[in-house]
């Protein structure tokens, strides 16, 4: 059986830490734009002009992240699925995302929208530590990474400092706003509650995802 899947929702949400968790058990690939962009910049790919973009918590282009999910959603480890994360965030990144699967005789089966207060959002992000040799997402209160673990290993990403928390919050209310009801026009959205702890949460997952 296969599984095309979005997940959609605010900085900080938890779309990470539960897209691990569902890809492991569908056994799909975790396609994060977030990601690839930052592996981009990491490794210098990335034009100085995308790089201040996402440093001060705007979006990149649409056409730039529609080509790199073109590209990665063509691999054959996509034969039985996906899930997007952090990809559509604009009505003309969804329509793109889905012309390019109707071309391939394919469509998104489900979108989830994970609902997180605002309030809840910026300590989040704020304390999130990424273990760069696992890609591990952690929080320094609510998920501390094992004792042992040394600093240098752990990414505090540019964007995570309050001041562009608070931008990229801005930016996915202004940006973000019209693709839920894009979505749920089509009857395929589902919303999850956010709120609570980790393994909650990916009990809600789980079942709006039916893998449970
Ligand atoms: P991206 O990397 O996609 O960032 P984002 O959408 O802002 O989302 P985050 O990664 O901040 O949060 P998350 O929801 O994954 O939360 P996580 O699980 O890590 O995008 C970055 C930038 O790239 C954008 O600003 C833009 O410039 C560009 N970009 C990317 N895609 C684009 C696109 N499609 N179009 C244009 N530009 C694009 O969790 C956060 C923290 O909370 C962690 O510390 C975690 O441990 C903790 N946590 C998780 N769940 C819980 C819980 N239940 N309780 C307590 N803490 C929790």
């Amino acid at each position: 059986m296969s599984l095309r899947l979005v997940l959609v929702g605010p900085p900080g949400a938890g779309k990470g830490t539960q897209a691990k968790i569902i890809c492991k058990k569908a056994e799909i690939p975790q396609i994060s734009t977030g990601d690839m962009l930052r592996a981009a910049k990491s490794e210098g790919r990335l034009p100085e002009d995308l790089v201040a973009k996402m440093v001060a918590g705007a979006l990149v282009p649409d056409e730039v992240v529609i080509g790199l999910i073109d590209e990665r959603t063509k691999a054959d480890d996509c034969e039985n699925g996906f899930l997007l994360d952090g990809f559509p965030r604009t009505v003309p990144q969804a329509t793109a995302l889905d012309a390019m699967l109707e071309k391939r005789g394919q469509k998104i089966d489900l979108v989830v929208a994970i609902e997180v207060p605002r309030e809840h959002l910026v300590e989040r992000a704020v304390l999130r530590r990424t273990d760069k040799r696992t890609g591990q997402i952690y929080h320094l209160k609510y998920s501390p990474p094992p004792a042992g673990t040394r600093e240098e290993d752990l990414e505090h990403r540019a964007d995570d400092h309050e001041d562009v928390v608070k931008k990229r919050l801005d930016t996915y209310e202004k940006m973000t706003a019209e693709l839920l009801p894009f979505y749920s026009a089509r009857g395929n959205l589902k919303r999850v509650d956010g709120v609570g702890k980790v393994d909650e949460v990916t009990k809600r997952m789980l079942e709006a995802t039916s893998l449970k």
